[in-house]
């Protein structure tokens, strides 16, 4: 590589909305579920990443934030780096300008781990293919975003992915997700997420600590267990395309995310008085209009709403008219199952 001249590279990666929750690690292994996950890759809450990079005599790592520093990410993508010299040993002899930017509300309380961090790796495998030749491997990627931050490695797939062991699906593996985008009932394929903000705030609990909680809660064994099982019906209700099942799993996996927390030692609440609203608005909607909608929630406050394209016009009329006085400035996403990341 030429020592002045400027290389650069840019890819997007997507969030992602769980619907089986991963939620507690493996001890003393990097980063290894304790149980199967399967989730949404969404298209509107994405990350953009742009690496521009030449030769140095040293590391070099400088990172901005919507054209601002932060040294918070600085900190995690160092330490990241640092770690993954095996995997990028061009690291050593590089100098690294980093520009990240998310396409959701920076205060939308929405967690970025997941899409950053997938952004992030795929430029790195980026910079390394330009140097050394070669493809880039998803399955790669995805091992890499996996180590990153546990869920991203489920983001780097279109539709749907699933990450974590299971017999139910041959080529599942702890240590990388695979695509469900040929499994899937079509109806999933347009699925709609309407990402309602009830909290702006920074999470109060750091996901890394609540899976780190799961260590010492009297019930992990069973919510394991609970999430094996689930994982096997959810599959089929995707095939199927059976949404009476598929509704079922979403919502008791949701509730029994933050059932955990609720149980953990010490104990926590994530939800607010708000999210109660929703959800049992959503509810009574449901049994009135019997339109196939269900909630989810993520490690916070924030309440995702999952229903088929077909019923869009309404449910967006009714988050309109009914949801949206619990949003904070009545604030939410109109998000959609999106295609996974890409380079730009
Ligand atoms: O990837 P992490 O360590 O931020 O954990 C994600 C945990 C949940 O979002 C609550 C569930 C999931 O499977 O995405």
């Amino acid at each position: 590589m030429n020592e002045n001249q400027v290389h650069s590279v840019k890819w997007q990666s997507p969030s992602n909305i769980a619907i089986v929750k991963y939620w507690g690690k493996r001890p003393e292994m990097k980063q290894i579920p304790q149980n199967p996950s399967v989730s949404f890759t969404l298209s509107k809450c994405r990350t953009e990443t742009s690496i521009d990079y030449k030769a140095s005599d040293r590391f070099g790592l400088h990172f901005r934030f919507d054209g601002k520093e932060n040294p918070e990410f600085q900190t995690k993508i160092a330490e990241f780096l640092k770690n993954q010299l095996s995997a990028f040993p061009f690291l050593n002899e590089i100098e690294l300008h980093i520009n990240s930017h998310n396409t959701f509300p920076h205060s939308s309380g929405i967690a970025s781990s997941a899409s950053s961090m997938s952004a992030l790796v795929l430029c790195l495998m980026d910079i390394d293919r330009e140097l050394n030749g070669g493809e880039i491997d998803l399955q790669r990627a995805s091992c890499l975003s996996r180590l990153a931050s546990g869920s991203a490695c489920r983001s780097v797939f279109p539709k749907m992915a699933l990450w974590g062991a299971t017999e139910a699906r041959p080529g599942s593996s702890d240590e990388y997700a695979v695509s469900l985008e040929n499994e899937i009932h079509p109806l999933f394929k347009t699925f709609h997420d309407s990402i309602l903000i009830v909290s702006d705030a920074k999470k109060s609990v750091s996901s890394r600590a609540g899976h780190a909680l799961m260590n010492g809660n009297p019930y992990a064994e069973s919510r394991y267990a609970v999430a094996k099982n689930n994982i096997v019906n959810l599959l089929e209700a995707l095939k199927k395309g059976d949404l009476e099942t598929f509704i079922r799993i979403t919502e008791w996996e949701a509730m029994q995310l933050h059932a955990l927390m609720m149980c953990s030692e010490p104990s926590y609440i994530l939800m607010k008085p708000n999210t109660l609203r929703i959800i049992n608005t959503l509810l009574e909607f449901r049994k009135e209009t019997d339109i196939p909608v269900c909630f989810t929630l993520d490690a916070g406050p924030n309440v995702h709403i999952l229903y088929p394209d077909q019923h869009a016009e309404m449910v967006e009329r009714f988050i309109m008219d009914e949801l949206e006085q619990y949003c904070v400035g009545g604030q939410w996403i109109p998000d959609q199952v999106g295609d996974g990341a890409s380079k730009c």
